[in-house]
């Protein structure tokens, strides 16, 4: 058997009771390690709860060397753990592809992601539309596609969740291209600089799928102890020093609830002004009032 299971968003504790029966029973055990981190607890923390050792899963041996993770997985038990849910954000819908072609049973064990623990910061998740990745820009490669993703939530009023790279274990383009396997240390994309991407993109774009007075809420090390929430505009977040990671921001809809403002306001560091800026920025996207059809004599 296959076992995928969430390991929720902080501490080791964070585990649910049949996923933590299922590692222990398991002949081997996997974490993946490249799409998020377990903020609350170390890889020696999780091998002792777990009582078994772990393999670290890098990008690699998911994307190009699952035979492995699958080997013998039909006489024994597998554990892959994913931090949050395994289908929150990245889905590993390719390695269970991979093992019920195999003939490889997979049991999936949920838990909370930060697609819907994300509500925490007191936005509905009724109203989200499309989630982005915002990817580290380099000289010469900016990708700007969630751009036009925006673009559509925001015209039809719904918030978007806008969940910023991390690079667990990367090679530099030179050592890649040497064949050296030197990996780079850890980079955690903060708040800050995913702002001052938006804002050039915006600047390019031209369109105003926001601009720099759009509101936004930063999200900071959900389900932790250390989890904090910031209301903003996005210039105004650009500047803010978000602290350790992880992080996420929401740019706000055009459909924001009287609630979800109120509750917004404890975040803000002027009250009034963000009240301002969100009652501002619903003008944009506005429908035309409805107007009645002009009656005609025949
Ligand atoms: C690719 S997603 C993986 C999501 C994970 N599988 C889950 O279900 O929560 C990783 C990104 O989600 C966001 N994220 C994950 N956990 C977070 C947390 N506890 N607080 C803030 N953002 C978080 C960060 O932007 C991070 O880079």
């Amino acid at each position: 058997m296959l076992y995928l299971i969430g390991l929720g968003l902080s501490y080791k504790s964070d585990i649910t009771v049949r996923g933590l029966e299922a590692v222990r029973n398991c002949q081997r055990v996997y974490l993946e390690h490249y799409t998020s981190i377990l903020m609350a607890a170390s890889l020696e923390e999780l091998e002792e709860y777990y009582g078994k050792p772990i393999i670290l899963a890098d990008r690699e041996l998911v994307e190009t060397g699952s035979d492995d993770i699958l080997r013998d997985a039909k006489k024994e038990d597998v554990a892959f753990l994913v931090v949050g849910d395994p289908f929150g954000a990245t889905t590993h819908t390719d390695l269970v592809l991979r093992a019920k072609k195999s003939g490889i049973p997979v049991e999936v064990v949920h838990n909370a992601s930060v697609m819907n623990a994300v509500g925490s910061c007191g936005l509905q998740l009724y109203t989200f539309g499309q989630t982005i990745s915002m990817v580290f820009f380099t000289e010469n490669w900016r990708p700007d596609s969630w751009y036009d993703k925006i673009m559509e939530n925001r015209k039809i009023g719904l918030h978007t969740l806008v969940l910023l790279d991390i690079k667990v274990k990367e090679q530099s383009i030179e050592n890649m291209a040497r064949g050296r396997l030197i990996y780079e240390p850890p980079r955690y994309m903060s708040i800050s600089q995913c702002c001052e991407q938006l804002l050039e993109i915006e600047e390019t774009r031209g369109t105003k799928a926001y601009t720099p007075a759009t509101p936004a809420v930063a999200i900071s090390r959900l389900g932790s102890a250390a989890q904090s929430f910031k209301a903003g505009t996005i210039e105004e977040l650009s500047q803010y020093d978000s602290g350790e990671p992880l992080h996420s921001l929401v740019i706000l809809g055009r459909q924001c609830h009287d609630l979800e403002v109120e509750y917004l306001l404890e975040f803000a560091d002027n009250k009034e002004k963000f009240r301002q800026d969100v009652i501002a920025d619903q003008e944009f996207f506005k429908p035309a009032p409805w107007t009645p059809p002009v009656e005609t004599d025949d």
